[in-house]
């Protein structure tokens, strides 16, 4: 077999060249390929300096995350670096793309790293649930301070070349092309014969740190909201307290023996499987992956409201010009004067650079004349949600677009077979669910109409990627996916405060498994009037037969609508964001109960976690026996990336597997027991699987 790393000369200049592509992950061959190529440009009396390079579109994007969990095999990452960082010649990093995980602490054991300036560095090792392995949490604080060191191995979010030098993670920037650049460097390095600095003798950027522990707890304190019920983040912390305290070898095994705890825990495999899922639900097992595609260089947004304003700017932000159509001057001028605003607002946080604020409102037009949409590639629709309505918007579409434009529906809601049967051209209607607010929410859910054309598919799933979202195909059924689940558990949020649970209880069990907030608190933030409103338009179609939870609609009776009018599920103080729990509104709840006949009983925050969860798991289950999602996977991208739910369990699905598909099946058929008629009809894909003792994940590999 044919190593992944081979060893050139240019003139008295050794280069290792790691070819393991997409991302040079450092496979075990890759390690070996290193660790011999150094040896070999070491051994080489003629060779005065080492490069190491990568090949293709990245430097080493970190270790090769599918060996996780499987008998390591030599030579291991601190093998390769220890020969690095003893070789008796300068070995220099020449970096561009990533240099990520392993992938940067391989470059951290060089004497000298050099880069393009649009290369990236970091340690992003804490959302796959585990620590930089391989010294990286000795080596960087040892670069950049301890301050440094933390953010950047807390948040993972890597920095830019241009940070990266000034903070002394890398040495110089190479302009042109990059392996000139460093062999000019490394003759540079021999020439003024640098010293072979070792990144762990530093001393001066942890000396100051020493014996001051405070540091450590008040980060810990600092970071507490943002990295709460994750494990990883407190041993980093703990790792950087003794890069600054322990000789380096002392620290080296701390990392280690904190590394092993980090990935033997659950939550390490919560996070890969977050990892892997969301790369796998891009992939569409019906449509081949050289589909050609559709070009996409000009999208047109019917509606400047928040949903289409957001939508454009998703676009125009990548580059592709958008053309947005309103009824009204006045409606555009309001919406476009929104999009101004929040790009503004962005550059204020100093995310985003004036310049590139201006070039992104350039590539926005706004227009009141549909004439304007005849060379799009693709509309998107985010008009008002009525069949007639959108209909309309449909017919003149069909009428003014050019052949092979793709028209998509941002609805939630209505059926995007019917609205696609309403045109002359059901092949090219595919629905877009953007989430609210569609220029920050990453989860994007394509929905697959009955006609759409394999290649409008390829071409909205590739254009999902391109604008920085995580698309995930999903069929046509009410609520779609993310908010089909949704359903159960609110419905059990809501029957489990008629039975005796406070609002106050029921949120801070969703709270506790992980979610950033629990239903009530989440209705309060969002409007109950939003789905009152629904409500009430559905009221005639409502059974007798089932059980129906009025307790919202008596809240909203109330005019309490939640934080915006300082009363809903909770109560606000005036200037407060804090929900205090409302004795009225519980009052409310034991009147209501009183009057529907519900007995009121202590319950168990275990009780209200199955209830609210169980039921969700159960029509997951259902979502996938219908084909409304391709995989359960899909399904927890769904609800890691539009909901909250804690990306350390996985996902609802996995998080059903954790907790034993046979158990949940045992539940469920408790509560159906308990709670007779249709809400607890138990998935027959479910019972299938808990029967056969499988998982969701043995589902996906069926
Ligand atoms: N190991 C194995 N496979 C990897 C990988 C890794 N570290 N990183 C990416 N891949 C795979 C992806 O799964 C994907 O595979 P498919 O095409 O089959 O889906 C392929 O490489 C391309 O990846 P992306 O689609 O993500 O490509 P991108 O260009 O959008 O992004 C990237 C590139 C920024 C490098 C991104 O892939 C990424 O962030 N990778 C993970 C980086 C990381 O977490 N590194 C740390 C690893 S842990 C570690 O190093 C521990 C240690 O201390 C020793």
């Amino acid at each position: 077999m044919t190593s992944p790393v081979s060893f050139s000369k240019r003139g008295a200049i050794g280069i290792v060249n790691v070819n393991n592509q997409p991302v040079n992950a450092l496979s075990q061959a890759v390690r070996q390929g290193i660790q011999d190529c150094v040896n070999e440009g070491a051994a080489d009396a003629a060779v005065t300096a080492i490069i190491i390079i990568g090949e293709g579109r990245t430097y080493m994007a970190g270790a090769d995350i599918t060996e996780f969990g499987k008998p390591p095999m030599d030579p291991s990452l601190h093998a390769v670096i220890e020969t690095i960082e003893d070789t008796k010649k300068p070995v220099i990093s020449a970096i561009h793309g990533t240099a990520l995980g392993g992938g940067l602490e391989t470059a951290l054991a060089c004497h000298y790293r050099c880069a393009v300036a649009s290369a990236k560095v970091g340690l992003p090792e804490v959302n796959l649930g585990i620590l930089p392995g391989a010294g990286g949490t000795q080596r960087l604080p040892r670069l950049v301070g301890v301050e440094k060191a933390l953010d950047m191995m807390t948040t993972g979010k890597p920095i830019g070349a241009k940070e990266a030098l000034a903070q002394g993670v890398i040495d110089h920037i190479v302009d042109g092309d990059l392996l000139d650049g460093a062999v000019a460097y490394a003759e540079q390095v021999v020439a003024e014969g640098k010293p072979l600095v070792r990144v762990q003798d530093l001393e001066d950027k942890v000396a100051p740190a020493r014996g001051n522990d405070d540091i450590y707890e008040n980060y810990r304190k600092s970071v507490a909201r943002r990295t709460r019920g994750f494990f990883a983040p407190d041993q980093i912390i703990d790792c950087v307290k003794d890069a600054v305290n322990l000789p380096f070898a002392e620290g080296l095994k701390m990392e280690r023996e904190r590394f092993v705890k980090c990935m033997t825990s659950p939550q390490a495999a919560g996070l890969m499987y977050a990892f892997f899922t969301e790369r796998a639900a891009n992939k569409i097992p019906d449509i081949p992956r050289d589909t050609p595609l559709r070009d996409l260089n000009k999208v047109g947004i019917i509606g400047c409201g928040t949903m289409g304003g957001g939508i454009a700017m998703n676009f125009a932000s990548a580059g592709i010009p958008v053309t947005i159509l309103e009824m009204s001057e006045e409606a555009l001028d309001r919406g476009l004067g929104i999009i101004k605003g929040n790009y503004a607002a962005t550059v204020k946080k100093g995310r985003l650079s004036q310049d590139r604020m201006d070039a992104a409102m350039g590539n926005i037009t706004g227009t009141s004349n549909y004439e304007d949409l005849s060379d799009v590639d693709m509309v998107i629709e985010a008009v008002f949600e009525e069949m007639d309505v959108k209909h309309k918007v449909f017919a003149r579409l069909d009428e003014v677009c050019k052949p092979g434009t793709i028209l998509a529906t941002n609805t939630s809601g209505l059926d995007v077979n019917e609205i696609a049967d309403g045109t002359s051209r059901p092949g090219d209607v595919v629905g877009l669910h953007f989430f609210s607010p569609a220029n920050v929410m990453r989860l994007l859910e394509v929905v697959r109409g009955a006609k759409t054309e394999k290649d409008v598919l390829a071409t909205v799933m590739k254009m999902t990627k391109s604008i920085g979202k995580i698309g995930v195909m999903v069929g046509v059924c009410e609520g779609f996916v993310g908010n089909r689940m949704l359903g159960p558990y609110l419905r059990e949020a809501n029957f489990l405060i008629e039975e005796g649970a406070t609002p106050a209880q029921v949120d801070a069990a969703v709270f506790n498994l992980g979610l950033a907030m629990g239903p009530f608190t989440m209705s309060d933030l969002a409007g109950n009037d939003v789905g009152w409103r629904i409500r009430k338009g559905k009221a005639g179609e409502r059974r007798n037969d089932v059980r129906y939870s009025d307790v919202g609609d008596r809240i909203c009776e109330q005019g309490w609508f939640g934080q915006k009018t300082k009363r809903g599920w909770y109560i606000y103080e005036e200037g407060s964001r804090t929900p205090k729990p409302d004795p009225e509104v519980e009052a409310i709840i034991r009147q209501s109960a009183k009057e529907n006949g519900i007995a009121q009983r202590d319950i168990s925050d275990q009780e209200i976690i199955e209830r609210c969860f169980y039921s969700m798991v159960n029509e997951g289950a259902k979502i996938l026996e219908e084909g409304m999602a391709i995989r359960a996977s899909d399904i927890d991208v769904i609800w890691l990336n539009g909901y909250g739910f804690p990306s350390y369990r996985g996902g609802p699905m996995m998080w059903g597997d954790t907790e034993g598909l046979a158990n949940v099946v045992d539940r469920l058929k408790h509560y159906q027991a308990e709670h007779p008629g249709p809400f607890w009809e138990i998935s027959p894909l479910l019972i299938r699987l808990a029967s056969e003792g499988k998982t969701f994940a043995d589902y996906d590999k069926e």
